[in-house]
């Protein structure tokens, strides 16, 4: 049996942090061989600072800069040095509202991951769940995807589906959507944790 140490994650998120807490109930359990080294956001107030707290995981503020959908190359240098000299295995996005653009990327290739709340390829951007709905579809669902420097572009990992129900607003549909979200991550990310440690790690 291989022992490889915890795999290092660090988790960057924007918003509530329900998919960074269900990833560090995993950890807490021991369903999750990993360590959170850091979790970051771009907002002071966020809850996912909150959320990290309470798992005892320290935490770092990211200088949004001047664009509220991206961050300052700058910015993504520093970040990319930080999370290096944390010895991060993967980058984990969860709810980061800010797209990650070269530097980050080529620092960390194929090791930065995000999750969406919808079957990728369909309803990439914002809402996505409301998308959904507009749209009509049966069922929707979530997607771990690598990240690359599109919007929700990046390879699949794998996905989860749940029904779309009559009667449903945006809302239960996103809060469908979340519960299978808080499954599927700490799942995909067991799965990364079963194999020998990405390449580039220093
Ligand atoms: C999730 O629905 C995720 O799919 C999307 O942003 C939301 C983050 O929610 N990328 P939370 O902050 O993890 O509760």
């Amino acid at each position: 049996m291989r022992n490889d140490p915890p795999l290092r994650l660090a988790i960057l998120g924007s918003g509530s942090g329900s998919n960074c807490k269900a990833i560090l109930e995993a950890i807490d359990t021991k369903k999750l061989p990993a360590r959170a080294v850091v979790v970051m956001s771009d907002r002071p107030d966020a809850g996912i600072l909150r959320v990290a707290a309470k798992f005892g995981v320290p935490t770092t503020i990211i200088d949004g800069g001047s664009k509220r959908s991206s961050l300052d190359p700058a910015t993504e240098r520093k970040l990319a040095r930080e999370l290096r000299g944390l010895e991060t295995d993967y980058v984990v996005l969860a709810g980061f509202m800010r797209l990650v653009r070269q530097p980050l990327l080529d620092a960390f290739p194929r090791r930065i991951l995000n999750i969406h709340p919808s079957l990728l390829p369909d309803f990439p951007g914002l809402e996505a769940w409301r998308q959904a709905i507009e749209a009509g579809v049966p069922k929707s669902g979530c997607t771990v995807h690598f990240v690359d420097a599109g919007m929700d572009t990046g390879e699949v990992i794998a996905r989860a589906e749940v029904p779309v129900l009559d009667g449903d607003t945006p809302e239960s549909l996103h809060a469908r959507i979340q519960v299978a979200e808080h499954k599927l991550y700490p799942e995909v990310l067991r799965q990364l944790a079963a194999q020998p440690r990405p390449a580039g790690r220093t």
